[in-house]
């Protein structure tokens, strides 16, 4: 199964890919991920979207739709989840194609609708294990108490340089002006399902259960 996961920054995309690489054995490919390897290694790609990523803005369609291609090169037994990508028109004609040279298609495009007061609150409170990625919230999922991360036991908490408000509001203002026009292109084509981003974690995840079967 190839699935999209949809909806703009703080939906809990991340979150929700992540339990379905746990449970279903799919593998996630988020182009935000990559984008933040790129720029921790130091490369001359990941220096020039630094700034980019930083204010909010999306990083060049050629860029994001280069790293999927050499993703999907890889192949993946239990499918594939992307994560925040396609997030342009451009980018999801271009997934189209780059699946169905591999005799692939889309199976479901999963949106995740959640209000924008809450996407500001989920954001601004946002924390990551920086070794294994999982994911906390300062009020609904506090990092533990001995300081140790429960998925890996990492003391290593992470927050991001684009989780604070003002880059916030550009990454909401692009994700209304070139990714939310996906949510019509992907009715057309037959494949969009939609969930409750504002449920709780257990029961989004149940929501996406009884969409993939
Ligand atoms: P990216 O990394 O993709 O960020 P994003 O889309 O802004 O999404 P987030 O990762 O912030 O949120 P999420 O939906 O994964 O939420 P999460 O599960 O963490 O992109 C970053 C940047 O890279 C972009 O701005 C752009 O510059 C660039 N980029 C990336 N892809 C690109 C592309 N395709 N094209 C061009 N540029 C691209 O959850 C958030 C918080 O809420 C967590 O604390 C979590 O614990 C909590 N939470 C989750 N679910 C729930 C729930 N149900 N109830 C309560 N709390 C919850």
């Amino acid at each position: 199964m190839n699935i999209i996961l949809l909806g703009p920054p703080g939906a809990g995309k991340g979150t929700q890919a992540r339990h379905l690489v746990e449970t279903r054995g799919m593998v996630q490919l988020s182009t935000g991920d990559m984008l933040r390897e790129a720029q921790a290694s130091g490369s001359e790609m990941g220096e020039k979207v630094a700034e980019v990523i930083a204010r909010g803005e999306l990083v060049t369609d050629e860029i994001v739709i280069g790293l999927i291609r050499e993703k999907i090169a890889e192949g993946a037994e239990g499918g594939f989840i992307f994560d925040g990508f396609p997030r342009t028109l451009a980018q999801a004609d271009a997934l189209t194609v780059l699946l169905s040279d591999m005799g692939q298609s889309l199976d479901a495009v999963v949106e995740m609708s959640v209000d924008d007061a809450a996407l500001v609150a989920r954001i601004t409170g946002r924390s990551t294990c920086g070794d294994c990625g999982e994911v906390y919230h300062d009020e609904t999922k506090p990092w533990p108490a001995d300081g140790k991360c429960t998925n890996c036991g990492s003391t290593n908490i992470k927050r991001r340089a684009d989780d604070n408000e003002d880059s916030l509001k550009t990454r909401l203002m692009e994700y209304y002006k070139k990714t939310s026009p996906l949510i019509g292109y992907y009715y057309a084509k037959g494949k969009l399902k939609k969930v409750d981003g504002l449920a709780s974690i257990g029961d989004v995840q149940a929501a996406i259960a009884e969409i993939l079967g």
